[in-house]
């Protein structure tokens, strides 16, 4: 299955609901090795099924571990007992961090003919602390590519342990991780030390790795951070089963979205984490707390309800990240919408990890409006006010979080577009569709139907109704075509046409429309403006151009559109969609007695040929032809007069808003 190339968010007014997270990765991966190592079969459930544990699946199954992948998300693995069963073997492990580093450490402690290597990226992304650390105790590993980054030969060292191991602390806590994972294989018959150099950072991170040793039989001595020491004669044993808890950083999203769209008694709940999680990034819930948001913690889940009583918007400040480092992204987005400038400060890890984080991140922030500020290991984000966003495209990296993370940003009032979406792969491949279940946007009632059906009559009166804003859409075909007139573009030019609607000065104010500024409203009803109107309304290349314009109309409390396409094309994910229909000499009629009364001469007969000629190009037309949706409720209005349409609507929308 292809990615679609792009995803566009419509703006939120609100989140509530539930979601299952999938399987912590960092669990995941680090269970896989261990469960390989072992001695004994370990069925492992709830594993994360994404790119990233692939990767060390497929790293495991080329190492000759025995592997069966059950239906219900769970998996066994037959343990090798320390003894690798393949000795020789080229292994591609992606972007995934959490497979090449332990992977390096076991497979240089095991010896044999390796080579581990990844995606480009995976080639800058250091890795030579942990290589230094291993040579140290006579590891042998030569760099294949640029020395202190992947790709890595792995040949056969001679391992000694006369001397503690030292390994720096302070770039990223996987190397120490790593080393933790892999050294027990040595079977060693004394103690085993390794001494951290530098501040170690991220330390949830080894207080995780800890546990998860502690499960499969060895229980390492962590001195101060400093030392830790693994005891003579470990040797992993597994524990039969084990499960693995939700992702918890990818709780975050969810939380987040809860803090700024749920409330009223409307919350966002996640489950498969709780406070009593063995992953460091529940402590964002904390800071989520600390920030004024209202969470709730039970068994087995955790819930975000909005902001605190008597809170306005997020605290702003500095926040120490260095134990979140992943959670942290997710408070660069919240941080639009706190009351103060936030700083996020330890986040040095992120210039290393799928992408350099800051970066991208000040530079996707920016698209929107943000001001943003950054340094080595800090990133300054000042909050948005609601009239300085912009609607942005927002480029990803090939970062799975960065595209979650920024599909928060739909909690502005502007569209957002995610480039490359299916980078969620890596740990949450079906993040999008768990996020659109929790979302709820700003409501659209789409109205279509023909010229003169009573649409724009009927839309405006809904709107007034909801207190909802309105979209005539077909005063903006009409403003391109009286720009068009005004300029003497020729109505069979495409080229010309396609350039004037790509860059025209048109702005929707209320419910006003500027054309540069000039009040257009009365000048587009002219005859012969809605006449070219039709004509250009036929030309793919002016829909396209006019599609962003019309979404961006979609604001808080909700928009009721008028036109042909807004069910079909605009806004397929309206919430009712009308169609309006009415025999073509009712509609004459209507527009004859219409036009009479503006003291405009005209025949029956000719409004009638004019409307015919007009349905045949709107149902006619090869893009966006005039259609019912689907999904479309149907209304003949040809004996209903324009309050009973009215109300028929308002009670179809009350249905809908009850479902
Ligand atoms: O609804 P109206 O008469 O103001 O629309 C003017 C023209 O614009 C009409 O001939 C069809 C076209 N139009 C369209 O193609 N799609 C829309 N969503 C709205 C109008």
């Amino acid at each position: 299955m292809t990615s679609p190339e792009h995803l566009d968010l419509p703006p939120l007014i609100g989140a509530a609901g539930r979601v299952r997270l999938p399987g912590s990765k960092s669990i995941s991966n680090r269970l896989l090795l261990l469960a390989a190592l072992a001695e004994g079969s370990t069925r492992i459930d709830g594993l994360l099924d994404s790119d990233d544990t692939r990767v060390m699946l497929d790293a495991l199954r080329t190492l000759g571990v025995a592997l069966q992948r059950g239906d219900d998300g769970s998996c066994t693995v037959h343990g090798c007992g320390g003894a690798l069963p393949v000795r020789r073997a080229d292994l591609f492990l992606g972007n995934a961090g959490t497979a090449l580093r332990p992977l390096t450490a076991a497979l240089a402690l095991a010896g044999g003919d390796w080579q581990v290597r990844g995606v480009p990226r995976m080639h800058e992304r250091p890795i030579g602390d942990l290589v230094d650390a291993l040579r140290g105790i006579g590891c042998a590993i030569d760099y294949l590519g640029n020395a202190g980054y992947p790709p890595l030969a792995i040949g056969r060292g001679a391992p000694r342990l006369d001397a503690p191991l030292r390994v720096r602390g302070d770039v990223s806590s996987q190397f120490l991780s790593a080393l933790l994972l892999a050294l027990p294989l040595l079977g060693s018959d004394r103690d085993v030390a390794i001494d951290v150099v530098g501040e170690l950072i991220s330390r949830p991170y080894v207080a995780l790795t800890l546990r998860l040793l502690e499960r499969f039989g060895v229980h390492v001595r962590n001195a101060h951070w400093q030392r830790f020491v693994i005891p003579a004669g470990s040797r992993y044993r597994t524990p039969g089963r084990i499960a693995v808890e939700g992702d918890a950083s990818s709780a975050s999203y969810f939380l987040a979205a809860g803090v700024l769209g749920a409330g009223n008694g409307a919350a966002v709940r996640v489950e498969g984490v709780d406070a009593h999680s063995i992953q460091g990034d529940v402590a964002f819930a904390r800071v989520l707390e600390q920030l004024g948001a209202d969470i709730d913690w039970g068994d087995g889940w955790i819930e975000a309800r909005g902001l605190r009583a008597g809170v306005a918007a997020l605290a702003g400040g500095d926040i120490d990240c260095v134990a979140i480092p992943d959670a942290a992204m997710t408070l660069a987005i919240t941080a639009l919408f706190a009351a103060a400038p936030t700083r996020l400060l330890g986040i040095g890890s992120w210039r290393v990890k799928e992408t350099d984080r800051i970066a991208a991140m000040a530079t996707e922030l920016a698209k929107l409006g943000a001001t943003v500020d950054a340094g080595d290991d800090w990133l300054r984000v000042h909050p948005l006010a609601a009239a300085d966003w912009r609607s942005a495209s927002v480029a990803t990296y090939d970062d799975h979080r960065m595209a979650m993370c920024f599909s928060l940003a739909s909690f502005g009032p502007v569209d957002i577009r995610i480039e490359d979406p299916g980078c969620v792969a890596k740990t949450f491949p079906g993040y999008f569709d768990a996020f659109a279940r929790i979302a709820r946007p700003v409501p659209v009632i789409a109205i279509d139907g023909p010229t003169a059906s009573g649409k724009g009559t009927l839309a405006a009166r809904v709107a007034a109704a909801l207190g909802f804003h309105a979209l005539d859409s077909g005063a903006l075909y009409r403003a391109c075509a009286l720009l068009a007139l005004r300029r003497g573009i020729a109505l069979d030019d495409a080229g010309a046409l396609a350039a004037l609607a790509a860059t025209l000065p048109l702005r929707c104010d209320g419910a006003r429309l500027l054309l540069s500024g000039e009040d257009v409203g009365a000048a587009i009803r002219a005859e012969d403006v809605g006449q070219a109107a039709s004509r250009l309304a036929a030309l793919p290349a002016v829909r396209t151009a006019l599609l962003a314009l019309q979404r961006q109309q979609r604001r808080a409390p909700g928009l009721v559109a008028d036109g042909r396409d807004m069910g079909t094309v605009v806004f397929p994910d309206a919430g009712l969609k009308v169609f309006l229909a009415a025999g073509v000499r009712a509609r004459a009629e209507r527009r004859y007695k219409q036009l009479i009364s503006q003291g405009i001469s005209t025949t029956l007969d000719a409004v009638l040929n004019d409307l015919e000629q007009r349905d045949a190009r709107d149902t006619q037309r090869s893009v966006a032809a005039l259609r019912p949706a689907p999904d479309a409720l149907h209304l003949d209005n040809s004996e209903l007069d324009v309050e009973q349409t009215v109300l028929r609507v308002l009670q179809w929308w009350r249905q809908c808003a009850a479902r």
